[in-house]
């Protein structure tokens, strides 16, 4: 391989990402890949997107969008212009230009990665490899994956990375309900395995993304995304022992924390809560331990943040079956309304969600659990299997005992707040509505 042909394949990819004429491809169409594929395609590339579960591209095929941050119109529209359509057929994976890869990266029962989604993407990009192409790994890993895990399997076809291929680390920061911060405009790391690799990484992402952050190595990247989760799993451990702390004070906590938030320098806000959820804060800070450990050396700081978040939920069932005791109820036989059970506000993801802890330890004491949240209809996991409740004068008045764990927006507290014999508050939820209403 010359150095004038390896010069062409990436100048000719760069043209194709200038021009438009690229064809980008997204593997996994979920909350990552589905805001990714609408991004490249608003600005003028086509995007085919692949996924393995066929119910989600017959949705999508359908115009059906399951991703709430993004509009079924516009998935119709960009199907519409021939810019968007979505297939089971892994073996098309030869026909993009550049291969995104936004898959699964879980925990795997012992709390180790799971790698085996990238692993299953990975060959099945393998398997039709073409010079000519850019193979991007989105998906949050620990560092030294794609250069141990992707590389070798992807040069096993004879293909040199750098010359006849390309591939990076882009690790995804979407953050679900965010109103101001989406994909387009939140700045994005780009790690290349060579220069080359980098180059036209960023001239593909370049159309699509505000603000791009060349990384000197695809290790760099990919710690920055963890370096990100851990950050918020560590501070988010910290207010929540400090809200052990508070209650044994007989402090408010939240009047402690709204105080230092004023400090204009030096302290950042993060806010107690009934523990962590979601596909990022309780995972990926273990990619780097588990990493770590293969190296001989304990994160500490992940451990001891993940052990507090974890503990959360039973903290707070504890205070649960506490101020029943103090209404002379037990917890068995007690009607529990959990108001909210989606791991964060306003969207409606329950993966991870400490709702779901909140509920198991509950039921596992006796209470007779139900829920009301506007955003998930339906909750299903492991033993749970209830719908939500209507929010009614009569659902919460009846209920002994109404545990916020999430502070939707969209939920009339005031009438929580009215018509409940007893409220545990894990969000502070009423304090801040009251607030509200007496600043107005
Ligand atoms: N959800 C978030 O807020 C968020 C934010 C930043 C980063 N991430 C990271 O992005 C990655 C993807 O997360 P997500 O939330 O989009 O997951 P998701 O579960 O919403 O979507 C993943 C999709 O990939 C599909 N899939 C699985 N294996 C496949 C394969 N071999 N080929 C094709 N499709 C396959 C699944 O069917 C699913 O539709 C993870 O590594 C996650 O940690 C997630």
């Amino acid at each position: 391989m010359t150095t004038a042909t390896a010069k062409s394949t990436a100048d000719i990819l760069i043209a194709k990402a200038q021009d438009r004429s690229a064809l980008i491809g997204i593997v996994g169409l979920g909350y990552v890949g589905l805001p990714l594929a609408m991004e490249f395609a608003r600005v003028g590339f086509r995007v085919l997107g692949f996924d393995v579960s066929k119910p989600v591209v017959d949705a999508l095929g359908a115009g059906r969008s399951h991703v709430q941050d993004v509009a079924s119109a516009e998935v119709v529209g960009f199907a519409k212009a021939g810019k968007f359509a979505a297939t089971t057929d892994l073996s098309r994976l030869r026909e993009p230009d550049v291969v995104s890869i936004c898959v699964p990266t879980p925990l795997s029962k012992t709390k180790d990665p799971d790698v085996s989604y990238v692993l299953a993407a990975t060959n099945a990009v393998k398997r039709t490899l073409r010079r000519g192409q850019l193979i991007v790994l989105e998906s949050t890993t620990y560092p030294g994956t794609t250069r141990e895990l992707i590389l070798p399997a992807l040069e096993e076809t004879g293909l040199h990375v750098g010359e006849d291929f390309f591939l990076a680390f882009s690790p995804e920061r979407v953050d679900p309900g965010n109103s101001k911060w989406n994909t387009h405009n939140t700045p994005k790391v780009v790690g290349g395995l060579t220069a080359a690799c980098r180059r036209v990484a960023m001239a593909v992402y370049e159309p699509a993304i505000e603000r791009l952050v060349p990384m000197s190595s695809t290790e760099a990247a990919e710690l920055v995304k963890i370096l990100e989760n851990t950050f918020r799993s560590v501070n988010i451990g910290l207010v929540n022992e400090m809200a052990i702390v508070c209650d044994k004070l007989g402090v408010d906590v939240w009047e402690v924390i709204e105080a230092a938030a004023t400090k204009p320098f030096g302290f950042m806000k993060f806010t107690p809560g009934p523990g962590v959820g979601g596909h990022c804060i309780p995972l990926d800070p273990h990619y780097l331990a588990w990493k770590m450990r293969t190296l001989n050396y304990r994160t500490r700081f992940i451990e001891l943040a993940g052990e507090i978040n974890a503990a959360m939920p039973e903290y707070w069932v504890g205070h649960v079956v506490d101020r029943l005791n103090e209404q002379g109820r037990a917890a068995r036989g007690s009607k529990v309304l959990v108001v909210g059970v989606a791991y964060k506000k306003d969207i409606d993801d329950i993966r991870e969600s400490p709702a779901l802890d909140v509920i198991r330890l509950l039921q596992r004491r006796g209470a007779a659990v139900s829920y009301h949240d506007p955003h998930v209809r339906k909750l299903k996991d492991e033993a749970i299997d209830l719908s939500s409740l209507p929010l009614t004068p009569e659902t919460v008045s009846t209920a002994d005992c109404v545990v916020i764990v999430t502070d939707h927006s969209d939920v009339d507290y005031a009438l929580v707040e009215r018509c409940a014999r007893l409220v545990v508050d894990t969000r502070n939820a009423l304090a801040t509505v009251r607030q509200r209403r007496q600043a107005r």
